[in-house]
This record gives C-alpha cells, sequence and structure tokens, in this order.
C-alpha cells in the first residue's frame, strides 16, 4: 500500500479533519480536507465536528484552533515554531510594555495589537491588556478600531507589518529601540521579522521591471516596507492566490512569499521575487509520514503532538482572538 492509500484509509476509519497552510509541501498539501491562511484555517478548524484535528502548519497555528475550541483534540505532525512568533515570549513583551513606560506612555495608554504568528502566552499578555490579534488579512480593519480607544498601538511581532499597515493609514510608526521617541509614532512596533520575507528586495523587483516593463508584483505584508511599497498588489496568502487566479493567463506575474505556494501558481505567467528558495524552513518540516503517523497515534490513543494550553492562559489568548472575531 502507497503511503497515500494508507492515509486515505486512516481517514476513512477515523473521525479526523486534516488541513493545511499554503506553505506545506505539495504532498502534504493535496491530501488536507482543507487549506487556507491563517485566518480561514483557524475560522474553519475551530468550527469542524470531528473530534480530531490534525493541524500541518506552524505551532502558532495549531495553539489558535485549541484556544478557540478547547474541546477539540488538536494534533500536528510536527510541532514546528514559526521564526517571527519565537522571536518574542512573554518577558520579551513585558519588557517592551516597561521601555514604553520608561518613555512617559503609561500602559493604560497602550493598546497590544499582536499578529496571529505569536505564542498562546503572548495572545493571553495582549488579551490582559484588553488587546487584540490581527492576520495578515485584516490588520487594517482590527488596528483601525485599535486605534479608536485613543491609545498608541504596540504592535508585535512583526515590524513589517505594522509599518505596511502604518503607511497604508497615512499614520506614523516606529521600531522599538531604533532611537526614535514612541510618543510621536501611532503605531509601535516590536523589532521582529520574518526571515524568509526579509529575502525580498526593491532590487529584485527592479530586476524584473527591467526584463518585463508589464509584469505585476505581488507582495505578502510580511516583506519590507519599501518592497511592498513598489508591490502593485499587498495581501495575505489567500488574497494573493485570489489576485492571481483572476489575471489572465498571459500576464506575468512576480511574486514575494514563500516557495511551496508560488510554485503551485505556476501554470500562470509567475516568477518568485527572489534568486534563492525562499522556503520557510518549518513549515516544510511536515512530511506525509509525519501526518501517516498523526493519524496511527489517533488509532493507537497514544495521540501523537496533541496541543495543550494551560486554562488561564487560553482565556486570556482566547480574549485577544475574540475581540478580532467580533470584528
Ligand atoms: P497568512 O495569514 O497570509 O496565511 O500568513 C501566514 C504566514 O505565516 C505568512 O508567512
Ligand atoms: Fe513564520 Fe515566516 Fe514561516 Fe510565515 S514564512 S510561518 S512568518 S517563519
Amino acid at each position: 500500500m502507497t503511503l497515500n492509500e494508507e492515509i486515505k484509509q486512516l481517514k476513512e476509519e477515523l473521525d479526523v479533519t486534516i488541513v493545511a497552510h499554503f506553505y506545506q509541501k505539495d504532498e502534504v498539501f493535496d491530501i488536507a480536507d482543507f487549506t487556507g491562511d491563517s485566518l480561514e484555517l483557524a475560522k474553519f478548524a475551530a468550527r469542524d465536528t470531528k473530534e480530531n484535528l490534525i493541524f500541518c502548519g506552524v505551532g502558532f497555528m495549531g495553539q489558535s484552533v485549541k484556544i478557540l475550541a478547547p474541546n477539540k483534540r488538536v494534533m500536528m505532525p510536527k510541532i514546528a515554531c514559526c521564526a517571527m512568533a519565537k522571536m518574542i515570549d512573554v518577558e520579551y513583551y513585558d519588557q517592551n510594555v516597561k521601555i514604553l513606560e520608561d518613555a512617559g506612555i503609561t500602559k493604560e495608554d497602550i493598546m497590544p495589537v499582536t499578529y496571529i504568528n505569536s505564542s498562546a502566552e503572548v495572545k493571553a499578555a495582549v488579551g490582559k491588556m484588553g488587546g487584540y490579534v490581527c492576520t495578515s488579512s485584516n490588520a487594517k480593519v482590527i488596528i483601525q478600531s485599535a486605534l479608536k480607544s485613543g491609545k498608541k498601538i504596540l504592535f508585535v511581532p512583526d515590524r513589517c507589518l505594522g509599518q505596511n499597515i502604518a503607511i497604508d493609514m497615512g499614520l506614523t510608526s516606529c521600531v522599538v529601540g531604533d532611537g526614535s521617541d514612541p510618543k510621536e509614532a501611532d503605531i509601535i512596533c516590536y523589532n521582529g521579522f520574518c526571515s524568509v520575507h526579509q529575502l525580498f528586495d526593491v532590487e529584485d523587483i527592479e530586476f524584473y521591471r527591467e526584463k518585463y516593463p508589464d509584469i505585476l508584483v505581488i507582495s505578502h505584508p510580511e516583506c519590507k516596507p519599501e518592497v511592498c511599497a513598489k508591490s502593485d498588489f499587498v495581501g495575505s496568502t489567500s488574497q494573493i492566490i485570489k489576485y492571481i487566479k483572476e489575471l489572465p493567463l498571459e500576464q506575468k506575474i512576480v511574486v514575494g512569499t514563500e516557495y511551496n505556494m508560488v510554485n503551485r501558481l505556476r501554470e500562470k505567467n509567475t516568477y518568485i521575487l527572489s534568486s534563492t528558495k525562499p522556503e520557510c524552513p518549518t513549515m516544510n518540516e511536515t512530511r506525509l509520514e509525519d501526518v501517516r503517523d498523526t493519524l496511527l497515534s489517533i488509532k493507537n490513543g497514544d495521540f501523537h503532538n496533541e496541543i495543550t494550553i494551560s486554562e488561564e492562559t487560553r482565556k486570556y489568548a482566547f480574549e485577544a482572538l475574540n475581540r478580532m472575531f467580533e470584528l
């Protein structure tokens, strides 16, 4: 029996749904029951009625489902941690709040917003301060709403997403520790970033524009602000796919996001905005064998890599996530 046949058979036997992010390897992506961006996956998985959920993605994604649906058994073939999410923990978060306090901004005047690419603990710290979670597809709406509080936004952990939203909304921003006065900024960004999306540069855009003058440049908002500013379209993974699917086949496109996803769009005239292969190492950890082993673990009752979160953390993290869903 092939691995694919084994997986198909186990799925038929068990009460399980498999979901996968667009950055997963093709072999994993192809066997998923549902695929999507971070927001779509969290929404779908939390509402799914099967007892078991196998999440093929990175750690914060599986955790988000567990926060939203605590009674569901959530398992991950690999608990691979997003490198950006790893750049912040509660200690660093508290240190950043303290830096702002030392600069003359009281804690009561800070409205934190965390990108969904963060741990349950960081989401809980944000939730405790009355803050929000956002994703790349709704960050602007969430920040618009958070600003109604009249407070300064502390945006964690992705400085690029925070700065890109500030530029888009005509607001001022700074990065904690960049030497500027945070009191002058509307959005104060934590100094985190995605190493994969840092691979795209303005020079790459210039190279493609010179080679193909009518090419469209598309990027993810985790790319540097100067890259997004020179792009024709900026959006979440799902928004990028939708935008590309609506373009005529002959339209040349260059995309600045993760390799597996862009490679699947190659039936169009698609190029990748980098001379190196921009693969997300942690997304790529999950293999078909790992999915099969996780299914087998459900069958054997030992539930491989099950996500657990303490109720105290879950409660506050839920508040931050739920404020996003309420919007
Ligand atoms: P999306 O929400 O756009 O799927 O992004 C998730 C991510 O980690 C991009 O690097
Ligand atoms: Fe995290 Fe970047 Fe990988 Fe997305 S591409 S999961 S932000 S490391």
